[in-house]
């Protein structure tokens, strides 16, 4: 068999193993990158000591606890505080300088985000956070709603227990440390001028409805995992949610695909902020 060959026995197997979790869970893990898929599958394979897609698809239906472990493969919750802190000076400094400017001209008090693929919540406590900063004086006549979304329930629970191990305090810039948290022993904790803000819940970017409507949405480290298609399906969901003027922020690997980049107005190329062009 030529490796040409061996590539697509090799890719047909995946796929079926893609069907199979399709069928039976609902799950489409199809519409994460294949290569990303080949390797966290790979790393599961190898854990099992199996040696091809097709025995871990027997051993699925023996293991019925395997399926949750394969989302938890799929679903790197790697995250911090104030994640490329570069991005969050540039949205206090400037981004939520310029969202209360809009709002106050067009007499609004409600602001809202939507931090998509939030993990453990790190990113979403950051934004409120951020904002609650760039406010200022204003801070009382604004009204702040921040949902964080996920795919992962164990990953929400944490988000919602609100408490983290004291090493990720070094993240956290030290003015906003006394203002936003309580430190307790070896951990510290949200306070509540903050947690209140806050909302988690379950979405998966790949079929649940959007959230709607959204002043600035934090999409970071999420769809770089997506395949090509999916990215714009997620970009055209973000686009929707969104509200004119509104802010799309992503990781510093990611970027728009082509089709949707004349969709957005870009901000700031560096940290990967795009807006949505407001109606003229
Ligand atoms: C690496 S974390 C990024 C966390 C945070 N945004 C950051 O940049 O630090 C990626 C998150 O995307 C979530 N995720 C992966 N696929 C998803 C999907 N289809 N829908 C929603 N969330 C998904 C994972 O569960 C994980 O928590």
């Amino acid at each position: 068999m030529s490796s040409t060959e061996a590539g697509q026995v090799y890719r047909g197997n995946l796929n079926k193993l893609v069907t199979k979790i399709l069928d039976e869970r609902g799950f489409d893990m199809g519409r994460y990158r294949t290569p990303y898929l080949e390797r966290r599958i790979g790393a599961r394979l190898r854990t099992l000591g199996l040696h091809s897609y097709r025995q871990y698809a027997d051993y699925l239906d023996v293991h019925q606890d395997e399926y949750g472990k394969l989302l938890d493969m799929l679903t790197i919750n790697v995250t911090d505080f104030f994640r490329d802190s570069t991005v969050f000076d540039l949205f206090r400094s400037d981004i939520v300088p310029a969202m209360v400017q809009e709002k106050t001209r067009t007499r609004q008090r409600m602001i809202r985000a939507w931090s998509a693929g939030c993990a453990t919540g790190e990113e979403t406590y950051s934004i409120a956070m951020s904002l609650l900063e760039g406010f200022g004086q204003g801070k009382g006549s604004f009204v702040l709603s921040v949902l964080g979304t996920d795919l992962d329930e164990k990953a929400l629970a944490a988000a919602k227990r609100a408490e983290y191990p004291i090493d990720k305090l070094e993240h956290i810039p030290a003015p906003l440390r006394l203002k936003y948290l309580e430190v307790e022993g070896d951990k510290f904790r949200i306070r509540s001028n903050v947690k209140s803000q806050v909302k988690f819940r379950r979405l998966n970017l790949f079929c649940d409805k959007p959230i709607s409507i959204v002043d600035v949405v934090f999409c970071r480290n999420v769809f770089i995992y997506f395949s090509r298609e999916q990215q714009e399906k997620v970009l055209e969901m973000f686009w929707t949610a969104l509200s004119r003027g509104g802010y799309l922020v992503l990781g510093r690997s990611e970027r728009l695909a082509p089709s949707m980049a004349g969709r957005f107005e870009l901000v700031n190329s560096r940290e990967r902020v795009y807006r949505k062009p407001r109606l003229r």
